[in-house]
């Protein structure tokens, strides 16, 4: 994930950037920079690797300005050089930004043909020269960056300073995470509040659409519609990076809340999205030569596998085999030498996927892991591993773990697909885009989050809820079900859509919640006839769909709206409401959200 600081200052600040810059390396960045206003003037630095390299630049090229602005950078859109590196600049404007502007080709082709010049490869660097041409056109800085936060689309975070304004400093966040630094006659800025932690510890959080217009005494913060409003300054405890929900009240809100991000900085670590294209690092494994791929795992992270098992064989025509863990390393699975084995952890310390692992590894597989934390024994036993870069994760019930294996093995379906010859240039650009845009989708999904509160009131009266999917959204009812069992302590159980009538229409009548997850794909007519039988026993049913609810021909007790997006996209986005549903069920409940009973973050024993 890249990383915004900015400070205006009482002093000096180019160094104090540096210093806070550094409290946010766990995020991982590739090059790293810092810019001023110097006389009037904005000057910066900028310096390809590892903040080490930023100071010695700044060693030989000191910068004095009081008010300034600094970044770590994850390449998305270029490469990883100086000329990329943020803060991009115009004469009058510099930006700093996380996260991806989805419209910054066609933004860009406008402001080029009005003559703007661009110096690097990055989205960034269209707001640079969005915000100039608004200030062209006489308007001053606040009500350019107003007019340009209209006309951008996709999920981002920006600190924004201005030539010949020594006082002003703008941030807006729209999908990705900010903090706002109170000082005694300093104010400060922070992609979190780990970054601001040496200078204070009273913090103002951004909602969702803010933006905040701050001098050294005062902020002023707008939300999405342009009216001022108020948000709480709180008591930041960001000395340990584990300790800090944010404006949350739970580990769990704050993490599924951070999925734009995370998931905008995982995919920015397999894909060239300039290109359209999935950048894979070196695996050392020829995808090319792969004709079977076994995935095992456990809980959250086994219905990841499930999901790109239907990619895997849809995209690439390679046959997967696919067991919970614990299962798998005692029933002497043959494995023919040569074969992928995929293994899908959080933790990296799951002792059945350890097993697994093991057992692969002396059957002659190359193995393969999908981990959060790079430096497990999962990961130190893998050939290959494929981090997923969610941050840590500390609600026991995984949520942005969950969304970053999907959008990992999104990408290494993609890539299979491409070895393989299935998939095309063409349709890598398609599906690409696909999960390009799911940081927005997923914005404006959070946006929404007291409908949930709603739903909450009827499933907490529930002794038993059903989640139907179909296809690929059958582990996501079945991800669902598990959300929401293990923090509400409701009984819930996913299913097959099609195998309702094998037995668990049963259970169905009017106390029963029926969630059924049924995007508008090839399969939705399918899904639709399974609701009705559902409906005529009376349950109740609960549609997470983009049809319309009278699609479904029966009754729908409630309907949660989702954005039309690709189908290949469809179980990253839909996992979210899932969580949602368990989430504000179990508050509602007054269970122990974060720690639910009896469960564990790190399941190390068998
Ligand atoms: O660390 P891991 O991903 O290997 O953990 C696997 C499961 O224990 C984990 O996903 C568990 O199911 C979660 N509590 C689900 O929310």
């Amino acid at each position: 994930m890249c990383g915004i600081v900015g400070i205006l200052g009482a002093k000096p600040v180019a160094l104090d950037l540096v210093d806070a810059l550094r409290r946010l390396e766990y995020r991982g960045y590739d090059s790293a920079g810092v810019a001023t206003v110097e006389n009037g003037h904005l000057e910066r630095r900028r310096a390809e690797g590892k903040l080490r390299n930023l100071e010695t630049r700044l060693q030989s090229e000191p910068l004095a300005g009081h008010t300034g602005i600094g970044h770590t950078r994850w390449a998305t859109h270029g490469k990883p050089t100086e000329r990329n590196a943020h803060p991009h600049m115009s004469g009058r404007v510099s930006v700093v930004h996380n996260g991806i502007i989805e419209n910054y080709r066609d933004l860009k082709a406008e402001l080029q043909a009005k003559g703007h010049v661009f110096a690097s490869d990055t989205d960034t660097e269209a707001v640079v020269h969005l915000i100039t041409d608004e200030m062209d056109a006489g308007h001053g800085p606040v009500e350019a960056v107003r007019r340009s936060l209209k006309r951008l689309s996709g999920a981002f975070a920006l600190g924004i300073i201005f030539a010949g304004h020594d006082d002003l400093m703008i941030a807006a966040r729209q999908g990705s995470p900010l903090a706002i630094g109170h000082g005694k006659g300093e104010m400060y800025l922070g992609s979190d509040a780990i970054a601001l932690a040496p200078f204070t510890s009273e913090i103002t959080y951004l909602e969702e659409g803010d933006w905040a217009v701050l001098s050294r005494t005062k902020i002023e913060i707008f939300d999405r519609n342009g009216g001022a409003v108020q948000r709480p300054v709180t008591k930041s405890i960001a000395s340990s990076l584990l300790v800090d929900k944010g404006n949350h009240r739970h580990f769990m809100a704050k993490e599924i809340h951070e999925q734009p991000e995370v998931i905008s900085h995982t995919l920015s670590h397999y894909l060239d999205m300039g290109e359209g294209r999935v950048q894979f690092p070196e695996l050392g494994i020829d995808l090319s030569a792969i004709t079977r791929v076994s995935i095992s795992a456990c809980g959250t992270a086994y219905y990841a596998g499930l999901v790109a098992k239907y990619w895997i064989e849809r995209l690439a025509r390679i046959p997967v085999e696919i067991d919970v863990a614990s299962e798998f390393r005692y029933r002497e699975a043959p494995m023919s030498p040569g074969g992928l084995a995929l293994f899908v952890s959080q933790s990296g310390e799951t002792a059945d996927t350890l097993a697994t692992l093991r057992y692969a590894k002396a059957n002659g597989q190359r193995i393969a892991s999908v981990v959060n934390v790079r430096t497990s024994t999962i990961a130190r036993e893998s050939d290959a591993v494929l981090p997923t870069l969610a941050g840590p994760e500390i609600g026991v019930a995984s949520t942005k773990a969950f969304t970053c294996q999907l959008a990992v093995l999104a990408c290494l379906s993609i890539a299979l697909g491409r070895a393989s010859g299935h998939i095309d240039a063409a349709k890598e650009r398609e599906l690409v885009q696909a999960l390009v845009e799911l940081p927005r989708h997923i914005s404006v999904l959070l946006r929404n989050e007291h409908k949930f509160e709603e739903l909450a009131h009827a499933l907490g009266k529930a002794r038993d809820v059903i989640y139907l999917g179909r296809g690929i959204s059958y582990p996501v009812a079945l991800e669902g079900a598990l959300k929401l069992k293990e923090i509400s302590y409701i009984h819930a159980e996913g299913y097959a859509a099609g195998e309702l009538k094998h037995g668990p229409i049963a259970l169905i009548d009017e106390n029963v919640p029926v969630v059924v997850v049924c995007p508008k794909d090839e399969l939705f007519d399918k899904t639709v006839s399974n609701m009705q039988e559902v409906a005529a026993r009376g349950g109740q049913i609960v549609m997470v769909s983009n049809a319309d609810p009278d699609e479904a021909g029966c009754k729908v007790v409630s309907h949660i709206e989702m954005p039309d997006v690709h189908p290949f996209s469809a179980p990253l986005i839909y996992a979210v409401p899932m969580q949602l549903i368990a989430y504000h069920t179990a508050v509602l409940m007054g269970t122990d959200v974060d720690q639910p009973r009896n469960l564990a973050k790190s399941v190390t024993v068998e």
